[in-house]
């Protein structure tokens, strides 16, 4: 049997303060009724102020290691997936390397935005596959709520906080990832973007006043492509893995609108109960969502050893992304 990677332990964690609607009512002009019908999202979780993404980063992790029996030390690679890091240098991943004490791992952020733990899954993946690493810890971690526009009620109402984690080792077995799947169209790059701060429009006193430091998202434009994408990405990851639709025991997807979820889940034919949700208690929360919906319905009991488990994200750049498992 050629080498593969499995999964095989998981966390997640999500900051303790919450935020619904009816508070975001208070804050600008939208209802509970619009966010809830547009979107899916009843609420979010919100960092404190002192609350960095590595902190997140560590409490996912340190789940996850405990389910694997991995200990820190272990640790070959950590990879960090995120555009909201505690800074620009250095990587969250070394920042949360010192944290848990990994002090055999290497350590790098990779940021494809909502699809980053997806991409971050086929990096990890082709390690071990490779043959260059035997365990490895990917994590999918975002403060959003220190990105947002707290006065555009267009993007303020969708995310929110949180991260997620799995440790992959590589197996010889049937289990593990049969697939990942990584895509990108760099021309629609201003349909969700956070403009400021960057090589483009370094920090100013200008990139401040005109709210450049914020994420900015044509929502309406990146819904439709979104829908049109995930149909074609989904079919075509079963089709390439020869596994239909009805074989399929869960779908793990990026969660950005309840609505977007029914039409992929739709296209597959696919009951919503065999579609793993959180956006309604934690909103979009980008790079994290993906690993935090995995957590959960691996620690419910949602998901049996051997069954297939189809995972899709769509986000900034725009990029979008896939993994088939069979668990
Ligand atoms: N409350 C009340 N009204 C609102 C709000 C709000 N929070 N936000 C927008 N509106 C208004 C608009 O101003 C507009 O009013 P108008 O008709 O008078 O102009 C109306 O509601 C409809 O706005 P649309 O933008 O057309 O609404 P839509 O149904 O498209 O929903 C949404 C917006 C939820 C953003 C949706 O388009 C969406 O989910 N898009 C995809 C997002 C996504 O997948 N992003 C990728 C991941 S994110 C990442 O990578 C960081």
């Amino acid at each position: 049997m050629p080498l593969k990677s499995r999964i095989t332990g998981t966390g997640s964690y999500v900051p303790e303060k919450v935020l619904d609607n009816f508070d975001l009512e208070k804050k600008v002009d939208t209802s509970d009724e619009w966010i809830i019908e547009r979107t899916g999202i009843r609420e979010r979780r919100i960092a404190e102020s002192a609350e960095t993404t590595s902190d997140l980063s560590l409490e996912a992790s340190k789940k996850a290691l405990q389910a694997a029996g991995v200990k820190p030390k272990e640790i070959d690679l950590i990879i960090v997936a995120t555009m909201t890091g505690d800074m620009p240098m250095p990587s969250t991943a070394s920042i949360l390397q010192r944290k848990l004490g990994a002090k055999n791992a290497g350590a790098f952020d990779l940021n494809a935005a909502c699809s980053g733990f997806l991409y971050g899954l086929s990096v990890a993946d082709n390690f071990v596959k490779a043959g260059t690493f035997k365990k490895i810890l990917l994590v999918g971690a975002e403060v959003m709520s220190k990105f947002i526009d707290w006065k555009d009620r267009t993007t303020c109402v969708l995310f929110g906080d949180g991260a997620g984690a799995v440790v992959l080792e590589a197996t010889s077995g049937k289990r593990g990832i049969l697939s990942t799947h990584i895509y990108s169209d760099g021309n629609l790059w201003d349909f969700i973007c956070l403009p400021g701060g960057g090589s483009e429009h370094p920090p100013s006193l200008k990139t401040i006043k005109n709210r450049m430091h914020f994420v900015k998202m044509k929502g309406n434009e990146t819904f439709k492509v979104a829908v049109r994408t995930l149909e074609k990405l989904v079919i075509n990851t079963l089709k390439v893995n020869n596994v239909k639709p009805s074989e399929l025991a869960m779908l793990i997807p990026h969660q950005a609108n309840l609505r977007i979820i029914s039409a992929t889940a739709k296209r597959l034919k696919l009951s919503m109960s065999r579609v793993a949700i959180n956006l309604d208690r934690y909103g979009n929360t980008s790079s994290a969502s993906i690993p935090i919906a995995l957590d959960e319905v691996v620690r419910d009991g949602r998901i049996r050893n051997g069954e297939y488990i189809l995972l899709e994200a769509f986000g900034s750049g725009l990029t979008w992304a896939s993994a088939l498992i069979k668990w």
